[in-house]
């Protein structure tokens, strides 16, 4: 359990107020930390008017690490040790499903390689694939790539012919949308069996391939001056191609910010974090601080956790607010945000 915690006096009052912050756009730009993001998360390490250690997630849309990795990944560039029980990425949920797919093929999109696989196994996924291990068995399902050598050796020797995968799980955002929707299709038409024949629509219904898509943001935050495309642009590409060749779009589960499921997930384990930290007790005020409206800010008010907008990402001040993703209060940046609502609390 982190350091952070295991020096808590237990004696310390419970404080009255706990943090979720979004990480693209709010603490990070890209690979770099934003300015004052580093002094936001030190003054939740005790420098507070509560004297107290004030809990606090990580929650994003963005993934493709374990959340180990990524845990730290960022304590080394914000300089503050964060744990992997503070960090909710667009994945992390999956991890309520591994006993429904424990013995199920399934495969997992995203990053490149056995990225994905990697963190499926970390989940207890154990018979888990990726684009690679299908581009590795027959090149020709996607004509147009050439895996690098690495995704080759990396790749698991399958015969998909023979294997049928059962679910798809978007885990982290596509790098190759084609061979991605291709595969999706694939698997979705042919019942499983990546190559066969197609099935009818009635036994698509019946024995359905369950998908999953795990970060609905059509546009996020990077370092570059204007928002890129996300995991909700590559999940439109695929409906709107899948709708062209079958007539219909296709069901989906959709996790991530703003969906209830993430922000419940998200409130499971800030109450971890309270009740390891002060002790069985109820969650105090919760502040979710974020730079995308549709995600960050619909999401929270929707969890009835009060919400702090930022300007340094995706929110473009010139275009004003959508109406009806207000937020509780707008910020500069991270720090400004976390002292507004100290404040409040004090
Ligand atoms: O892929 C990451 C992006 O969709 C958003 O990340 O941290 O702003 O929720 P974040
Ligand atoms: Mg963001």
């Amino acid at each position: 359990f982190p350091q952070f915690f295991r020096n808590l006096n237990v004696q310390a009052k419970r404080p009255p107020l706990g943090f979720a912050f979004d990480i693209d756009g709010v603490l990070m730009g890209g690979p770099n930390p934003l300015p004052r993001a580093r002094n936001a998360l030190h003054i939740l390490n005790g420098n507070n008017p509560f004297k107290a250690k004030i809990p606090y997630i990580l929650l994003t849309n963005g993934g493709g690490y374990t959340e180990k990795e990524r845990a730290e990944k960022l304590s080394s560039t914000l300089d503050v040790e964060i744990s992997p029980s503070q960090i909710v990425q667009a994945h992390t949920i999956l991890k309520d499903y591994v006993n429904e797919y424990t013995h199920k093929a399934v495969l997992c999109l995203g990053g490149t390689g056995d990225t994905m696989r990697k963190i499926a196994e970390s989940y207890g996924f154990h018979k888990s694939y990726t684009t690679a291990d299908v581009l590795a068995w027959n090149s020709s399902v996607w004509p147009f790539t050439h895996l690098p050598e690495s995704d080759i050796v990396s790749a698991r020797k399958v015969d998909f012919s023979r294997t049928p995968i059962s679910a798809i799980f978007v885990f982290h955002d596509p790098r190759n949308w084609g061979a991605d929707v291709q595969i999706m299709c694939d698997i979705i038409q042919s019942g499983g069996i990546i190559g066969n024949h197609y099935v009818d629509e009635k036994t698509r219904q019946n024995n359905p391939i369950q998908v999953i898509f795990c970060n609905p943001d059509l546009i996020w935050q990077s370092d570059f001056p204007r928002p890129r495309l996300g995991q909700g642009a590559f999940r439109e590409s695929f409906q709107a191609v899948y709708k062209m060749l079958t007539g219909s779009y296709y069901p989906y589960v959709q996790f991530g910010k703003p969906t209830q499921a993430t922000y419940d997930y998200a409130r499971r384990t800030l109450r971890n974090l309270f009740d390891k930290a002060y002790g069985p007790g109820e969650l105090p005020n919760m502040y979710m601080i974020g730079d995308n409206p549709e995600s960050d800010i619909a999401g929270a008010n929707a969890a009835h956790w009060y919400s702090v907008l930022v300007h340094t990402g995706v929110y473009d001040v010139t275009l004003g607010i959508p109406p009806t993703h207000l937020p509780t209060k707008e910020a500069l940046d991270v720090e400004e945000g976390v002292r507004w609502a100290i404040e409040r609390e004090a």
